[in-house]
């Protein structure tokens, strides 16, 4: 049997294969409310169709303001549960188990979509104001986010709490803490956009402190048989900025909180960056800080066939893969992938006659 068809146990989870759907905002939030309707119903559903072990909402946000773009996926009121159960409940009839990555976008929030150019939503149409651990745009013509206060920080920490409890209720059976790509819990990590004096700024100690308050609330909100998992930038990329060996003490302190896989992905934080992309460019990181956090982890970014996925969790660099793209591409990626890899994969009923 293959390694990336082996089921993996994360506390009381038993998942049925190591094929992730990595989280991928569609932009298509009902209403401009947050609500996730019928194409995520359809987006999600097909993936759980095609076979991935997981499959993981997008970016959700935590509260309004911590949205990318009015029409992200949102989570802030117990109207959502309703919006969010019933696709979660399909995801796990298809045997997958359903994931939602909590998320606030901080200074990065409060912009178009992509496809409408992605520039800033002026507060004219319908934007506002940003917010973030020190007044330091992204980039030029970006917003300079207003500096959260401690009161503030106690509040989106509340949040991200009663986010997890909301999930709790939709049925979903892992929760994913967004770190990773600039975002908020990103920001507070990156000495770049990080330039506090007070205890959530300066020493690497202190850079941690807002991200692992979350850890402990959304934790705190979770059964003990529920996974928890972090998505974080490895590097960012940047002289002077969050590195890999960043990473991996935060890693060790993650797993001290009850995190049970950080997913590994990289840069975001800074338009500096420079990144040389390449067939599984991001599988070093999961490589070391699995190794020297000794933390299961996930490899995400470019990994687009059965033979490389396989390959990367029998050489032991990771515990699991997340596709993203290639699981756009092709939703039944994963009922192909198990048969190139020699054994055969159970298609839905429905479609049985097709296998
Ligand atoms: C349409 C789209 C939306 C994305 N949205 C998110 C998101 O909500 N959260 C996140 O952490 N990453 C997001 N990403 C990044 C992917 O999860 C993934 O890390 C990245 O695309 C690299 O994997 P790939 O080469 O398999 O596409 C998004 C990527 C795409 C293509």
């Amino acid at each position: 049997m293959s390694k990336l068809f082996t089921p993996i146990k994360l506390r009381g989870e038993t998942i049925k294969n190591r094929v992730f759907v990595s989280p991928m905002c569609q932009y298509s939030a009902d209403k401009f409310d947050g609500h996730p309707h019928a194409w995520h119903m359809v987006h999600l559903g097909s993936r759980a169709v095609g076979g991935a072990g997981l499959v993981m909402f997008e970016a959700t946000s935590v509260t309004p303001e911590g949205r990318i773009s009015p029409w992200d996926l949102g989570i802030w009121s117990d109207s959502h549960i309703e919006s969010f159960r019933p696709i979660a409940e399909f995801i796990s009839t298809q045997g997958s188990v359903p994931a939602i990555q909590l998320a606030h976008a901080g200074r990065k929030a409060s912009h178009k979509r992509p496809w409408d150019y992605g520039n800033v939503l002026a507060e004219e149409d319908g934007g506002w104001k940003v917010v973030g651990p020190s007044p330091l745009p992204y980039d030029k013509g970006e917003p300079t986010p207003i500096e959260l206060s401690k009161e503030d920080i106690r509040e989106l920490v509340k949040s991200f709490r009663l986010a997890a409890e909301r999930s709790v209720e939709s049925k979903i059976k892992v929760i994913e803490l967004h770190f990773a790509h600039g975002y908020l819990g990103c920001e507070f990590l990156s000495p770049l956009s990080n330039q506090r004096t007070d205890m959530y700024g300066g020493s690497f100690e202190n850079r941690t402190r807002f991200p692992l308050e979350v850890v402990d609330a959304v934790r705190d909100a979770m059964p003990e048989s529920m996974p928890l998992f972090v998505r974080i930038s490895s590097t960012e990329y940047v002289e002077d900025g969050w590195n890999v060996e960043d990473s991996i003490s935060f890693a060790k302190k993650l797993k001290d909180h009850g995190v049970d896989l950080i997913d590994c992905s990289s840069g975001g934080n800074s338009p500096a960056q420079k990144i040389e992309l390449s067939p599984g460019y991001q599988v070093p990181f999961a490589q070391r800080i699995r190794m020297e956090a000794d933390i299961p982890t996930g490899a995400v970014g470019l990994i687009t066939n059965a033979e490389q996925a396989e390959q990367i969790l029998v050489e032991g660099k990771a515990d699991v893969v997340l596709l993203a793209r290639e699981l756009l591409r092709n939703p039944y990626w994963p009922l192909y992938a198990e048969k190139e890899l020699g054994s055969n994969a159970v298609w839905a009923s429905q479609y049985a006659r097709a296998a």
